[in-house]
């Protein structure tokens, strides 16, 4: 979503500073065009060199730069831009921006700008909570400026509280986030994600090989682009991400009930857990003991959430998961017919299970859309803007 976008980076005087010159980093690896602008004070913690290297463009400090044709710095630098990140924003800078001051490079240019500003502020803990600063924050909020953070922590001045500047990698989502079209903006998504874990026994489970990366990369985008997300996770090892409502739902059991308690209201169901199709007829509830030779379990098959869901009287815009080793687009398109589902995204089991990486062939009633490979969170804005364009069309 930020490719090619054009960023002004304003750093002011804080020691966070320092994160700034990884966050230029990470912007630059992320395709983003930045222009950093340092206040004096910034100076003292953080050289121009080193975002100048960083970024790869010279550094604008002061209002007399010559090297703007027109001299007018305050204005070209705005007028270029599709955002104004201020990181750290001092709680001087802060105050500075509620009344309109100008009287430097950063502070006129974000008076004189034509684009969004987003400001993460770092500061002590008290100066943070002391009420000017409080007033400040709802002003800024009041004025449409986004407010980023901040987290709380220990602080460098040793006291622990809320005021310390997100780090460079929340930044980067941030703004990916600021950045990603509101496509989903008001509509309500349930999301399954992992593996399910069928007990046999207090210490021995059936399951298979999904990380759940596929499914909360997806509840992440979603979130992005403005939707209400519910994520019911299996058996994952990582951590949601924010600003979801998460279930834990480790059983294929549990799974259903916890989707079908779930499901009324929501706009859109993406089955993208890997559940299990048959689970123990019991479970013991002591370790089952070795025998001498074989061991028989009982299994029954479990019920398919998704094809449940896809047959409710008023159903969601359902979207599958295939995951097969051979035939994957016959089989794919099989599935989405016998669990009438608009949309099934059909993916190699072997390759995608547990990887960063997917390689996703999009199959509803049009036909078959391959995409390339790509990190999941790519494919996921992908699949979620064609989900979005279907949803929407089936509206109208
Ligand atoms: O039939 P199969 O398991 O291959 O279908 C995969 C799709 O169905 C995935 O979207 C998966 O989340 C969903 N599914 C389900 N409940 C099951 C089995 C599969 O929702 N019991």
């Amino acid at each position: 979503m930020m490719t090619n976008k054009k960023v002004v980076l304003g750093i002011t005087g804080g020691i966070a500073a320092y994160k700034a010159a990884e966050l230029v980093r990470l912007l630059v690896k992320a395709g983003v065009d930045v222009q950093v602008v340092m206040t004096e004070a910034a100076c003292q913690f953080i050289t121009p060199v080193t975002m100048q290297a960083l970024s790869g463009k010279p550094v604008f400090t002061g209002m007399w730069d010559s090297s703007i044709a027109n001299g007018m710095p305050h204005i070209e630098l705005s007028r270029q831009a599709d955002a104004i990140l201020i990181a750290p924003a001092s709680a001087d800078f802060l105050a500075k921006l509620v009344h309109g001051r100008a009287d430097d490079l950063l502070s006129t240019l974000c008076l004189a700008r034509d684009c969004p500003l987003l400001v993460a502020p770092a500061m002590n803990k008290q100066m943070w909570e002391n009420p000017a600063t409080q007033r400040n924050i709802a002003q800024l909020i009041d004025d449409g400026i986004t407010i980023l953070g901040p987290d709380s922590g220990e602080q460098a001045c040793g006291e622990i509280g809320l005021g310390r500047m997100l780090e460079a990698e929340q930044l980067l989502a941030e703004l990916n986030a600021f950045f990603t079209p509101k496509l989903l903006s008001g509509k309500r998504l349930l999301i399954t994600a992992g593996a399910t874990l069928e007990m046999i026994d207090p210490v021995r489970a059936i399951t298979n090989l999904s990380s759940g990366k596929m499914g909360y990369a997806l509840a992440k985008v979603a979130v992005d682009m403005g939707a209400t997300v519910t994520l019911i996770s299996g058996a994952t090892s990582i951590n949601p991400p924010p600003n979801v409502f998460n279930i834990i739902a480790t059983s294929a059991d549990n799974m259903y009930q916890a989707v079908m308690k779930n499901i009324a209201m929501q706009d859109i169901f993406i089955g993208v857990a890997a559940v299990a199709d048959y689970a123990p007829i019991e479970t013991s509830t002591k370790k089952i003991k070795k025998s001498e030779h074989s061991l028989t379990l009982h299994l029954t098959k479990t019920k398919d959430i998704l094809a449940d869901v896809a047959s409710l009287p008023n159903p969601p815009f359902c979207v599958g998961f295939a995951a097969e080793s051979e035939d994957l687009i016959e089989y794919a398109s099989q599935k989405r017919i016998a669990k009438k589902l608009p949309l099934i995204i059909a993916n190699e089991a072997i390759s995608a299970l547990g990887n960063d990486d997917n390689q996703v062939t999009l199959i509803d009633e049009n036909g078959t859309h391959a995409l390339s490979r790509a990190p999941k969170t790519e494919v996921a804005q992908l699949i979620l803007t064609h989900i979005a364009s279907m949803h929407i069309s089936r509206l109208s």
